[in-house]
């Protein structure tokens, strides 16, 4: 018995959580998974409410009880500030010291990419992006504000460590999965100072890895590259903002951020899966989310606890139900979001028979 926290947040994330549990719970009611899930209402309908974010003792608790922390997305328009989802989301990143954001980015299938003539042996890679520290650090401030004369200080913060345990992760990554390149990317030729330590960190790195070729590509060079030719890529390491960004471009290039995974994670302690979209107010209530993101994130959560089999179960009765078209509308189908989750159980459900 494992037990999951589940975060649903705001906007679509409660609609495509309840998609990612009707898979979970089915593999719980067939017998091959035992898993219990406890609610938790944190976001910013208890925000506004009762001026609550991220609990007192919520990371204690979180470690002491829970296996892993399966969330939504945060984010609402009527919290401009954003303060809940820095409490609650960042939180749990920097609290739990969950260093790697992991986020693959896949082609499942050929049609969904807005690239012309792409396959999905095309699109195949991961990347690491460190997720404690960097420009999230929250260091910076005012002066003189409000004035005309006003500044605002926004800090990065790079330590040695930190930035030495996400490219190690990198490679130990591509050595266990037979990925042959780690690329990096920084800016390294204006932020001369946090760009000089990633360089110097990994070149120290990668000549521990004599088996995996190590490159390097200026991260305004890499947005190009990655439309231009994904196929180069098979592991990308970088800091936080970047690999922020570069993952919504990694989200496009394989058919839409509805279909983008992550996992927040710190090996061997408690790790939190997301997927890579946000509440998107827009399309918020009318069940129409694609909840696959979703669902794909359980899967790496499996994955992460041990489930490696179920895992990729669920990954095929994914690409089962795009193919035969049976999806949400931002992939060209007709179904609901509900409609979309039940139709991949289905799959599942004839993949466990075979
Ligand atoms: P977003 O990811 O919420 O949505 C951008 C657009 O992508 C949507 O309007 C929609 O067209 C598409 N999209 C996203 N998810 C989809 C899905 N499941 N199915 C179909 N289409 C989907 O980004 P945003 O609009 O920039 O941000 C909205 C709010 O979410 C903000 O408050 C932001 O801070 C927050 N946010 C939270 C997270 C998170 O919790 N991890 C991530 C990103 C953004
Ligand atoms: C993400 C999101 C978050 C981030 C926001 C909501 C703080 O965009 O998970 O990609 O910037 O990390
Ligand atoms: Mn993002």
């Amino acid at each position: 018995m494992k037990r999951i926290a589940v975060i649903p947040g705001d906007g679509i994330g409660p609609e495509v959580v309840r998609e990612a549990l009707r898979v979970l719970r089915y593999l719980n009611d067939t017998n091959v998974l035992e898993l219990e899930f406890v609610d938790f209402d944190w976001g910013a309908e208890k925000f506004l409410r009762d001026g609550v974010t991220l609990p007192q003792g919520a990371l204690e608790m979180l470690t002491a009880d829970f296996s892993a922390i399966l969330a939504g997305a945060f984010g609402d328009p009527r919290v401009p500030s954003n303060k809940h989802a820095e409490d609650i989301l960042l939180g749990m990143r920097r609290g739990l010291d969950l260093y790697i954001n992991l986020r693959p980015v896949r082609l499942l299938n050929d049609r969904l990419t807005p690239l012309l003539n792409r396959k999905t042996t095309d699109i195949d890679f991961v990347v690491f992006r460190e997720n404690t520290e960097g420009a999230y650090c929250g260091a910076g401030g005012f002066l003189k504000q409000g004035t005309a004369d006003e500044i605002a200080l926004q800090d990065e913060v790079n330590t040695r460590g930190g930035v030495e345990r996400i490219i190690v992760a990198a490679f130990e990554y591509a050595r266990a999965n037979g990925r042959k390149r780690v690329t990096m990317a920084d800016k390294s030729n204006v932020q001369r100072f946090g760009g000089d330590l990633w360089q110097r960190m990994f070149k120290e790195v990668a000549e521990t890895y004599p088996e995996i070729t190590a490159n390097h590509q200026y991260v305004d060079a890499m947005t190009m590259y990655m439309v231009l030719d994904p196929t180069q890529y098979d592991v990308i390491v970088t800091n936080n903002l970047f690999g922020d960004i570069l993952t919504d471009l990694g989200a496009a290039i394989q058919g839409g951020l509805g279909l983008a995974a992550s996992g927040n994670i710190h090996p061997g302690k408690v790790s939190l899966f997301e997927p890579v979209h946000g509440s998107a107010p827009p399309l918020a209530g009318k069940g129409i989310a694609n909840p696959i993101g979703a669902i794909l994130t359980s899967a790496m959560m499996l994955e992460y606890l041990g489930f490696q089999t179920l895992s990729k179960n669920i990954e095929q009765a994914v690409r089962a139900a795009i193919s035969a078209n049976e999806t949400t509308r931002d992939l060209g189908g007709q179904l609901s979001t509900e409609e979309a989750g039940a139709a991949i159980v289905a799959h599942l459900r004839n993949i466990a028979e075979k």
